[in-house]
């Protein structure tokens, strides 16, 4: 208990407390709202002493009346409060998912790389929905729950404060339980959440990596291991559930406990004649329904654990720090000659770069180039800051990018990655994301320069053909066009290439490539290719082996060196002549994985 309340002020502060005069209402109708069942129980006091016992007549119009508007009374109350409370916590849901985003979007690339999306989803979605429907149920009842209670145990201490107190003798053997419990709700809950989590993520998996499943009949698999993870859901979130519905069951027994001795003596003292029965029946009846709000009472307790195990889930998302962040003071950024000084980089303990230091011209070409695995697109993930250098510096135009803000250093830049992230709107609409204001015009021009609608012009709809769930209804070839269009609208100064050529056919290729050539000139273009073909006019090629720049220069010099460079070019050769294809329709020469250590 002691670790919820300040997770719960957290909330009350940040999202709850702005609706306070909602609530405020909400209160004064479950004010009435409860205070109806006192009324009720201190009128059965009349209806057995006067009309019942006295056999007065016309006190039961009275009381009939009273009776019926009280029920009215709580009715329009009732709904009331539940219409209020419902919306706030609505609202308050929606905020905290609108928040989450809002928080997640200014994270480090790194962060997802670490945290997969379904479970990211499910705190977002499933806990904050979690959290409002336990919330709103616990808010609902202890604001009218409450109020009955008071007045019920009012009516109680006005007939009898004796009874009263013996009403109650079970409670104190039963305060352990209770906190035993709540404990056990707490933790029971926190595991089922988490297992919600699993369950999000493998679905995410499964749906994404269909094609896998299917060629590789993984469907079996993927049905035991979904199963197991099902069951393990189940048996944290029966746990929970049973930790909930044992909280009842023990007021229950104080309930039992408290009936007892009221009858036995209380009973007693009515046939000594010292009590009415009419105040018997009404203590009796405040009693009886003094036990049900007291048992969803025992509830909320239990919904306020289930609700704090889903708010520390959605805080400690909300609580992780970006590192990336723009400097107090960015210094304006231009773009120029791109320089790695030193630099160090690693993933965890893993080191990837190791005193990396090679020079990009201005206005001109330059070729990464080494075996998979060597670090050439974490060089760009650097320079885009999706990741800091641990050590060293980089450059652009002199400045140091981790001195600029980075949505100014991102704006210097157009990339294309190894794979085209397309959203599932048309193929116009994912053009534009290269820059969104630009035009119809302009769209169709980038879409002409790279070759996109040399695949659009055959479908019906044109540029307005939606792509499916990431660019899915799309060959990775056009799926690649698209991302390169995206580049020519954005035409931005420095341009970053990740093997954009390389799901396409050597036709498609050859177009494409003097697209790039043509949307190269002039500015800053740092290209990763495999297929060292594409890259022999680039004005510098630089080699990455093992984390490090092993040598540079022109094509000509580095095959007059005899160095990796000539090795890898002599690999593609040979493989392409073995294979009876040549120049550069040879395959990404991938040569073996290769891991800096
Ligand atoms: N998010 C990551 N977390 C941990 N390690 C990573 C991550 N991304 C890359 N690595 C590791 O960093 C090293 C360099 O990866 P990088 O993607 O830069 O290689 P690359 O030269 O672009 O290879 P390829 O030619 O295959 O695209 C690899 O050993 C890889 O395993
Ligand atoms: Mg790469």
């Amino acid at each position: 208990m002691s670790d919820t309340l300040p997770l719960l002020r957290r909330l009350w502060r940040d999202e709850v407390r702005r609706f306070l005069p909602v609530l405020l209402a909400a209160l004064i109708l479950m004010t009435l709202e409860g205070a109806t069942l006192g009324a009720m129980s201190y009128l059965v006091q009349p209806l057995f002493d006067e009309v019942f016992v006295a056999g007065n007549a016309t006190a039961v119009q009275g009381i009939a009346l009273a009776i019926a508007g009280i029920f009215t009374l709580r009715a329009v109350a009732g709904f009331g409060q539940r219409v209020l409370v419902m919306g706030v916590g609505l609202k308050v849901t929606t905020a905290l998912q609108t928040r989450a985003l809002d928080h997640l979007l200014d994270l480090d690339a790194g962060y997802f790389q670490a945290n997969a999306p379904g479970d990211l989803i499910e705190r977002v979605r499933g806990d904050t929905l979690a959290l409002q429907q336990t919330a709103s149920a616990a808010l609902m009842t202890v604001g009218r729950d409450a109020i009955s209670l008071v007045s019920l145990l009012a009516v109680m201490l006005w007939v009898d404060w004796r009874w009263a107190l013996i009403a109650f003798v079970g409670v104190p053997i039963l305060i352990l339980p209770l906190a035993l419990l709540q404990r056990w709700i707490r933790d029971t809950t926190r595991q089922a959440r988490g297992s919600a989590s699993l369950l999000s993520t493998r679905l995410d998996e499964i749906f994404h990596g269909m094609v896998s499943i299917k060629v590789n009949r993984l469907e079996d698999h993927e049905r035991a291991r979904f199963g197991r993870e099902v069951a393990g859901f189940l048996t944290a979130q029966i746990r929970s559930e049973t930790g909930k519905a044992a909280l009842p069951a023990v007021i229950d027994v104080i309930a039992a406990a408290g009936f007892l001795g009221v009858l036995l003596y209380g009973g007693a003292e009515i046939l000594a004649g010292e009590k009415t029965v009419g105040a018997f029946m009404s203590f009796f009846t405040a009693m009886a329904l003094l036990f049900d709000p007291l048992r969803r009472l025992s509830m909320v307790s239990g919904q306020v654990q289930a609700a704090a195990a889903s708010l520390e889930r959605i805080y400690a998302m909300l609580d992780v720090r970006a590192t990336v962040l723009p400097p107090a003071a960015p210094v304006p950024i231009a773009a120029g000659r791109l320089v790695f000084h030193d630099v160090d980089f690693a993933y965890g303990q893993e080191p990837v770069l190791q005193r990396l230091s090679f020079t990009a011209e201005a206005g001109q070409t330059t070729a990464l180039v080494g075996p998979s695995g060597a670090g050439k697109s974490t060089v760009f993930a650097l320079l885009t800051r999706l990741i800091d250098a641990k050590s060293g510096a980089i450059t652009i135009g002199g400045t140091d990018v981790a001195a600029a803000d980075p949505a100014d250093l991102r704006g210097l830049i157009a990339y294309v990655g190894q794979d085209a992230a397309l959203f599932d709107e048309t193929i116009a609409e994912n053009i534009r994301l290269g820059r969104l204001d630009a035009t119809m015009d302009e769209i169709c021009a980038a879409a002409a320069a790279a070759s996109v609608t040399a695949f659009t012009d055959a479908m019906a709809a044109g540029l307005g053909t939606r792509v499916g769930p990431r660019g899915a209804s799309l060959s990775g070839g056009q799926r690649q066009r698209v991302a390169i269009a995206r580049a020519v609208l954005r035409d931005a100064p420095i341009l970053l290439l990740d093997e954009p050529t390389s799901a396409l056919d050597t036709a498609s290729e050859r177009v494409v490539q003097a697209a790039l050539t043509d949307l190269a000139k002039g500015r800053t273009t740092l290209m990763i290719a495999h297929r060292l073909s594409t890259i022999r006019d680039a004005d510098k090629i630089v080699v990455i082996d093992r984390g490090g720049a092993v040598e540079s220069g022109s094509h000509d010099a580095l095959m007059a060196k005899g160095g990796l460079y000539a090795n890898l070019v002599a690999a593609q050769a040979s493989f392409g002549r073995q294979n009876g294809v040549g120049g550069s329709g040879s395959p990404p020469g991938h040569a073996p994985d290769r891991h800096p250590k």
